[in-house]
């Protein structure tokens, strides 16, 4: 199987170091805004080459962002050529008109590592939902943020000093915000609801908190109650909608999320038959992110169908239902109280408004 690879940065590299020790595979064209006379395959900067080349079977899209990357992507589908991304955003921003267009064109798209990186998440929620019902998922997908919070808990680090150390080691970018403002993660949740669901939610509609309300002391509040702040993903059914926020959550010092440090991801599943599944491992770099769009490639090389699931309806989000237990801090002051994630996030906009440094945690029992 020929691929067209598009983009040659961290994870392009590595999935074509990886696809080089396959037989089966065999990437033939590099899509390259630079010469890149290194390489033993074609290289072009002209997309176009790589629409016309008909023995091209797949393109993986590994540029990130909207553009060029959108346009490429349906390009490459309507030319009747399977697709496997690594792009969040994109898949986020798209998702309704890529899978229509995936079906409509008969061709697969894969996204496994844009939710996850190294951890094979969304193909296992694909797995699940054809013989279970999943009734929610939750986790720790951004590794940035599992960082800059590892480290204030080990070290009981300043927020600031946290992510200046993430920047100088390249787990954060000189723009932090997508990730420590939970954005990043937000993404990742909405591929997650939707194919656990079945659903198509909005990024938007998702009420987002990120981290970088949280302070020194809170940590330090925490460990004195037992208890190690995570951003969590979290998504359930809820009648007619789906339940889902991105928020920092207390874990009990001794649950597995506590234990997940570093860079590191962990998700997990509840089904309505098989109960809790937890997938932990490296949610990004180059390998680890790799290996999940080689593994998509052989998926396609499998002939598997165009998405991982043909459902897609509309859905809205509805947080009034799902009753949780709640951290608010305004000044030094703390609050727990136990309500629906709606009016937390209510109260907790309306402390904003007095106080912009508050602060809102979700407690995991
Ligand atoms: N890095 C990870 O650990 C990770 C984990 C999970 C998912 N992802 C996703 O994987 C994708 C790629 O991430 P990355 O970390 O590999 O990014 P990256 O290191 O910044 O690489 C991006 C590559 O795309 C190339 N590029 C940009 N615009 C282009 C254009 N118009 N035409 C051709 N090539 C172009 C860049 O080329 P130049 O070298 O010329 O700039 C670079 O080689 C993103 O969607 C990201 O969200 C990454």
């Amino acid at each position: 199987m020929n691929i067209a690879l598009l983009g040659f940065g961290t994870v392009g590299s590595h999935f074509y170091e990886l696809a080089s020790k396959q037989d089966d595979i065999r990437v033939s064209t590099v899509l390259s805004r630079r010469a890149r006379p290194e390489l033993k395959c074609a290289v072009t900067s002209d997309f176009d080459e790589i629409v016309r080349d008909e023995s091209i079977g797949v393109v993986v899209e590994v540029i990130g962002g909207v553009e060029p990357a959108y346009s490429y992507v349906c390009a490459a589908m309507r030319a009747g050529k399977h697709v496997v991304t690594a792009n969040k955003q994109l898949m986020c921003e798209h998702y309704d008109e890529l899978l229509a267009l995936a079906r409509k064109s008969g061709v697969s798209l894969r996204c496994t590592a844009a939710a996850g990186g190294g951890i094979p998440w969304l193909s296992s929620l694909e797995r699940v939902s054809r013989f279970d019902t999943i009734c929610s998922v939750e986790g720790i997908l951004n590794g940035t943020t599992n960082y800059i919070l590892s480290a204030m808990t080990e070290n009981g680090a300043d927020y600031a000093a946290a992510l200046r150390e993430a920047q100088s080691l390249g787990y954060a970018e000189a723009d932090p915000t997508a990730d420590v403002e939970g954005l990043d993660a937000r993404r990742k949740l909405v591929l997650s609801a939707n194919l656990a669901f079945g659903v198509s939610v909005k990024e938007n509609d998702i009420p987002c908190v990120g981290i970088s309300h949280i302070k020194a002391a809170d940590v330090a509040k925490a460990k004195e109650l037992g208890y190690t702040f995570k951003l969590i993903v979290h998504a359930e059914r809820s009648g007619d909608s789906v339940s889902a926020f991105v928020c920092p959550t207390l874990f009990p010092v001794t649950a597995p999320e506590a234990h997940t440090g570093g860079a590191g991801n962990i998700a997990t599943l509840r089904a309505e038959h098989i109960g809790p599944q937890s997938y932990a491992g490296a949610g990004a770099g180059g390998f680890p992110t790799a290996s999940s769009v080689l593994t998509d490639c052989y998926e396609v090389l499998r002939g598997c169908g165009s998405y991982y699931t043909d459902k897609a309806e509309p859905c809205k989000i509805g947080n009034s239902a799902a009753r949780f237990r709640w951290l608010l801090r305004s000044g030094g002051d703390y609050s727990f109280e136990t309500c629906a994630a709606a009016e937390a996030f209510r109260r907790y906009y309306a402390l904003l408004e007095s106080d912009p440094d508050a602060l809102i945690a979700r407690v995991a029992e």
